[in-house]
């Protein structure tokens, strides 16, 4: 069966970018990174694309004069390439509503919380300043709103005594390096459906029952 075509949007680390990489390596997976776009030049990302022979190209932002101008040249590189969805990964520039629409229910992103709890900035800052005994990551399908838009999958983390921002960050990015490519996963295999801004996903599996943290 053909692969789901994707392209990647990256700004800076691209961990994110790399747990797709190494995924979509593994033999049969539904899914092939078709370009891996950077905001900018120094974003560390590009050398993962670069390592796995997969074209990327550095789009500057400030090259143009304004959001709807930038956004327009990202469509039009996606769309050049075959890209047929998109993942935002560490993206940090707002996208316009023009450019959510054009992509709507095919532009994804993965946020390190369980949204709608912490959107924005400062997440796990927040996260650890009300005292939550669970946070996580969430991937959802874009909406214009900054980090709102259906979710395809969460993951939850315990928040442990004496965290810091750091050590919650890293129990966070381990669960999106699981998180992200499982979603990615679903969606090359068709599964994932948008019905009234709730995701369906056929074959869905869970367990019931519940965690307790402090465990007692
Ligand atoms: C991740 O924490 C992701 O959830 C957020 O930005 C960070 C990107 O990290 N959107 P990386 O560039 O993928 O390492």
């Amino acid at each position: 069966m053909a692969r789901l075509k994707v392209g990647v949007l990256i700004s800076g680390r691209g961990s994110n970018l790399q747990a797709l990489i190494e995924a979509c390596a593994e033999a049969g997976f539904p899914a092939e990174i078709v370009l891996v776009i950077s905001n900018r030049a120094d974003a560390a990302g590009l050398q993962h694309a670069a390592r796995a022979k997969i074209p990327s190209a550095v789009v500057p932002h400030r090259d143009f004069a304004d959001r709807a101008a930038f956004d327009a040249a990202l469509s039009a590189r996606l769309e050049a390439a075959g890209a047929e969805l998109v993942c935002l990964a560490g993206f940090l520039r707002l996208l316009t509503a023009g450019f959510v629409a054009r992509w709507r229910d095919r532009l994804v992103n993965i946020h390190p919380s369980l949204l709608p709890a912490f959107p924005g900035f400062d997440t796990h800052a927040r996260a650890l300043a009300q005292g939550v005994r669970f946070s996580g990551c969430t991937v959802h399908f874009v909406r214009a709103e900054m980090d709102a838009g259906p979710i395809i999958l969460q993951a939850a983390v315990p928040v442990l005594p004496g965290d810091t921002e750091d050590a919650l960050a890293a129990r966070i990015l381990e669960a999106e390096h699981r998180a992200y490519p499982l979603a990615l996963r679903l969606l090359g295999e068709g599964r994932v459906t948008v019905a009234g801004e709730r995701v369906e996903i056929a074959g869905f599996r869970a367990s019931a029952g519940f965690v307790l943290n402090p465990s007692g």
